[in-house]
């Protein structure tokens, strides 16, 4: 929590590792992978919350499951986007994260959030760098494949330094061969599975890489 004393931070932080809260805004299949390889050892860090912008998200019941905190942060009506991501901030700084990973995250994060989080926020993103940025990007990919202009498409993982849709500096990408026989639910199974890996093993590497005071 935001007001933890540097003995009880250290503490937490010595027997689960690095500090991930996860800001999700659909099923969670990301997060399940996250959690999976916590679980199992191969990611030495901790989900400690999972936070989402939409109450009916899939991912709060698999936070829930897992015995995860969790928490809708809902924008409401008639709030500006900046005081939005001012109280999402302060939702998610109470959790003292080390790493804020969006996984299936739809909402565009301003300045009012990120500032709060230098070179600690990682989105994750079904698409190669500089493609397909947005939603949809699967269904894109899939459409200009039928169209005879595109054979592969990919995923990324990167930083979130602004507000560039889907752009930051590169963690790790993957390329997804698209095949000739492909239906839009067989290529997104496999993007789907090559975003699991991706976002685990680079999560496995930045936490290794991670120094706690
Ligand atoms: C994933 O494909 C993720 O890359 C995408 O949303 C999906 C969430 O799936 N994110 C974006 O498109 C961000 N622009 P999940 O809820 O099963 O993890």
């Amino acid at each position: 929590m935001g007001a933890r004393s540097a003995a009880i931070s250290r503490d937490v932080d010595d027997r689960g590792g690095p500090r991930i809260v996860v800001l999700a805004s659909g099923g969670g299949s990301n997060l399940q992978a996250l959690i999976d390889a916590t679980a199992s050892g191969r990611l030495a860090a901790q989900v400690v919350a999972v936070v989402s912008n939409r109450p009916e998200a899939g991912a709060l019941d698999r936070a829930r499951r897992a015995r995860i905190d969790s928490v809708a942060v809902v924008r409401r009506a008639d709030e500006r986007r900046h005081d939005y991501d001012a109280r999402l901030a302060d939702a998610v700084a109470a959790f003292d994260p080390d790493w804020i990973v969006l996984a299936g995250w739809m909402h565009l994060l301003s300045m009012a959030f990120l500032a709060r989080f230098p070179q600690r926020v990682i989105n994750l993103h079904p698409a190669l760098p500089g493609e397909l940025p947005g939603t949809r990007a699967i269904e894109r990919a899939f459409d200009e494949a039928r169209a005879g202009h595109r054979s592969r498409t990919g995923v990324m993982v990167h930083l979130v330094p602004d507000e560039g849709v889907d752009n930051g500096p590169v963690l790790a990408t993957a390329t997804v061969p698209i095949a000739a026989d492909d239906s839009l639910d067989t290529l997104a199974a496999r993007i789907h599975d090559a975003e699991h890996s991706l976002l685990v093993d680079t999560m496995i590497d930045l936490c290794r890489h991670e120094v706690h005071a």
